[in-house]
C-alpha cells in the first residue's frame, strides 16, 4: 500500500486537526508540529504529513504533492480550487465579516476595503451593489483602517478579541467558516480505499463530537 500525504495547516487550527486524526485512532507523534520539521513521516500509519501555511493547503493537493489536505473554508471561497471537498470537520469555527471604526460611513465612491481575501471582498461588494476597492494585505487586516488606510476591513472573526482590542466593531457577517477534508480527484482514484477509510474513521468522530 502506497503512503498517504496529508497536508496539514501550520498555526491556529493544527491542533484541533491533529486531536480529530487522534480521535480517528491514528497513531500519530503528540509533537507533530512542535519540531521546525515540515515533513514528517509516520511509517507506523503509512502516513506522511507536511506542514503547509494554511492559506497553501490546497495548493498541494490540488498538484498532488498531498493526497489530502485540511483546508479552511475560508480557504476554499477565496480561491477555487480543483480539489474535492469531502467532508466538514467542524472544528475552528470562525466567520468572515466586514469590520471597521464604529460610527463610521463608507466613503461614496470607491470606498477602500482591506482584507487578505480579495475574492470573497469583492464577489460580496458586488452582490450588494457596491463599488470597492480592494486593499491586499497579509496579516494585521485589523491595522488598516485605524491608520486611514481603509474605510472597511474583510478579515476572520473567531473570539471577536482582535476586533474589540483594536476598537473596531463588526458591521456585517459575510459567512460561517470550519475547517474541511480535501482530496486530490487522481489521488481518490488511486488511493481510495486509504482515502475512504479516512474519511469514514473522521466523520464518525465528527458524528460523535
Ligand atoms: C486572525 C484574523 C483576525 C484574528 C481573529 O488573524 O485575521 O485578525 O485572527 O481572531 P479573534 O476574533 O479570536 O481575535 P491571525 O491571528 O490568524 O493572524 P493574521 O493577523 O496574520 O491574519
Amino acid at each position: 500500500m502506497s503512503v498517504l500525504t496529508i497536508a496539514m495547516p501550520k498555526g491556529r487550527i493544527f491542533e484541533e486537526a491533529a486531536a480529530l486524526l487522534v480521535k480517528a485512532g491514528y497513531e500519530i507523534p503528540p509533537d507533530l508540529d512542535d519540531s521546525r520539521k515540515l515533513i514528517i513521516d509516520v511509517p507506523a500509519e503509512n502516513m506522511r504529513f507536511i506542514l503547509a501555511k494554511p492559506m497553501d493547503v490546497t495548493t498541494y493537493v490540488e498538484h498532488g504533492v498531498a493526497d489530502v489536505g485540511i483546508a479552511g473554508k475560508d480557504v476554499m471561497l477565496e480561491e477555487e480550487r480543483d480539489v474535492y471537498e469531502v467532508l466538514d470537520l467542524k472544528i475552528s469555527h470562525c466567520y468572515l465579516a466586514v469590520a471597521g471604526l464604529p460610527g463610521t460611513e463608507m466613503q461614496d465612491v470607491a470606498p477602500k476595503i482591506a482584507t487578505k481575501y480579495p475574492g470573497i471582498a469583492s464577489r460580496y461588494f458586488r452582490e450588494q451593489g457596491e463599488q470597492v476597492e480592494i486593499v491586499k494585505l497579509n496579516g494585521s487586516i485589523e491595522l488598516a483602517p485605524m491608520i486611514g488606510l481603509s474605510d472597511r476591513i474583510v478579515d476572520i472573526v473567531s473570539t471577536g478579541r482582535t476586533l474589540k482590542e483594536n476598537g473596531l466593531v463588526e458591521f456585517e457577517r459575510i459567512v460561517d467558516i470550519t475547517s474541511r477534508l480535501i482530496v486530490n480527484p487522481v489521488s481518490y482514484r488511486l488511493k481510495d480505499e486509504q482515502i475512504d477509510e479516512l474519511v469514514d474513521r473522521l466523520a464518525q468522530v465528527v458524528e460523535e463530537a
